[in-house]
């Protein structure tokens, strides 16, 4: 007879991996798992009944950009409560390392917080911050494209010189080296439009020797969104590197309904190249306030505002008509802000979030103090409502898209399934309960249905919350296959 730290007994296993449940017991022995089966006879110093509650990897959050809240808040609760254990950082192509400011971070690096937030000017800098700050969750870093340029560029406005580009790649290698995921990019936003394909494509050039990989927030997401696809996975082609394509939607009244091409393409280029998609599930996106996205059919709320601090929470339809201006003059001045904009139809956002090339991130705003309901969410959200209450694909398949796909495709080695000698990440939850309770006008709350959540084999939430152990730690890229 072995013995064991820990031993969950009768769980509804869901190991990640897609395959339909079983009802099974898991030794946990320091920060692994040390056994599965049927009935473990191992000594264990504490014993679970999970009785009827469902078992799977914790889940791992492909898309956030919690890169300063996890040292400014470590206890993570947005994350932790919903059953992440790991959030991936650096998305949209702004990340808070390397960094090296003058003056206040460009939009959108104001998403991560004011200059005093980016203290990291190597991404060593950032690691080292990430072990000092103990969060309660695991955390992986993309480099960011955008902060790069702003690293090296006098201006944002044009695309970079030759030798900026290598002083660019020469830092991205450099976090590569030390454990760095992959690069992404945010060639919509007004800081890297004017990159062209040619300067990422250059920039990228590292990534398939370190087995990295490239996602990107697309140039464009509305009418031209077929030709930004062809853009992201030419880039990924040329320098043999899978695509995740960030936030997959078809943003704007006159492009919904496109879903079914969009998805077409993806799968077009699946069959020639290692390629997929993250997506939020709901019908708004949420980002620093954009003047293009100003549409007087689309409902937008502000979420914070830098000159107008107070009207944080209310439309842009109603700051108009209180200062007697049209929506675009109230946005001129609102800027630098932040926005929800409920411009996505739900019957496309089902189709993208159903799709066996999708993987479920965030895309959580933690800096903002009324932030899209996603932040806290969006996990539960998938399992419950589109998953128990709408049926839009199986639980082993949800858990699927928030575990074992995600680490195989980030190279998240030994995380994502249960199997021996995997990290014991964990999560135990009632299949029939688990439900978001963000909401819109109530953006900050708790999940519904977690039990336990463990984080390297240490219980770090309950039912009653976060246990104040946080066990979390940086997770460099290790070796894993991509599998479409
Ligand atoms: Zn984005
Ligand atoms: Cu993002």
């Amino acid at each position: 007879m072995t013995s064991c730290d820990l031993l969950i007994r009768n769980a509804k296993v869901l190991d990640g991996s897609g395959t339909a449940p079983a009802q099974l017991d898991v030794a946990i022995c320091g920060e692994r798992i040390a056994e599965i089966g049927p009935k473990l006879a191992c000594r264990a110093s504490e014993t679970i009944d999970a009785d009827g509650l469902a078992l799977s990897p914790g889940f791992i959050d492909v898309h956030t950009h919690d890169d300063t809240a996890v040292i400014r808040t470590p206890a993570m609760l947005p994350k932790l409560s919903q059953g992440v254990t790991t959030v991936i950082v650096g998305n949209c192509g702004i990340s808070a390392s390397p960094v090296m400011l003058r003056g206040e971070p460009p939009d959108p690096m104001n998403l991560l917080g004011d200059a005093e937030a980016f203290r990291y000017p190597t991404f060593a800098s950032y690691i080292d911050a990430i072990r000092e700050a103990h969060p309660a969750i695991n955390v992986g870093a993309l480099i960011g494209h955008t902060a790069l340029r702003n690293n090296h560029m006098d201006r944002l406005d044009r695309t970079a010189t030759k030798s900026e580009i290598n002083a660019m790649r020469g830092q991205l290698q450099e976090a590569l080296e030390g454990g760095a995921l992959g690069l992404s990019s945010g060639l919509a936003y007004l800081s890297a439009n004017s990159a062209t394909t040619e300067e990422v494509m250059s920039l990228a050039q590292p990534l398939a020797a370190a087995g990295a990989v490239y996602t990107t927030h697309m140039r464009n997401e509305t009418e031209k969104i077929l030709d930004a696809m062809d853009e992201a996975f030419k880039i990924g082609r040329m320098n043999r590197v899978p695509v995740v394509v960030s936030h997959l939607k078809c943003a704007g009244i006159a492009n919904w309904g496109r879903s079914a091409e969009v998805l077409q393409a993806l799968e077009t280029a699946q069959r020639t190249q290692s390629a997929g998609c993250d997506c939020y599930p709901y019908a708004a996106g949420s980002s620093t306030l954009d003047l293009r996205q100003v549409d007087e059919r689309v409902k937008i709320t502000i979420t914070w505002s830098t000159p107008h601090p107070e009207i944080a929470g209310q439309t842009l339809e109603q700051i108009a008509e209180g200062w007697n201006v049209t929506q675009l003059e109230a946005a001129q001045q609102l800027k630098p802000a932040g926005a929800i904009y409920h411009s996505i139809s739900e019957e496309d956002m089902r189709r993208i979030l159903s799709h066996p090339a999708t993987m479920i991130g965030s895309d959580g705003l933690p800096n903002d103090p009324r932030p899209h309901p996603r932040l806290w969410g969006t996990f539960p959200r998938v399992l419950g409502r589109y998953s128990r209450e709408e049926k839009l694909f199986s639980l082993p398949n949800a858990i699927r898209k928030m575990t074992g796909m995600p680490a195989q495709r980030f190279g998240l080695a030994g995380r994502g399934l249960i199997r021996k000698d995997y990290a014991a990440d964990l999560v135990l939850f009632d299949p029939e309960t688990i439900l978001d309770t963000a909401t819109f006008s109530d953006p900050i709350s708790p999940a519904t249905g977690i039990a336990a959540v463990w984080v390297n084999g240490v219980l770090s939430y309950t039912a009653k919350g976060a246990t104040r152990s946080r066990a979390g730690r940086f997770v460099p890229r290790g070796q894993t296959e991509w599998i479409q």
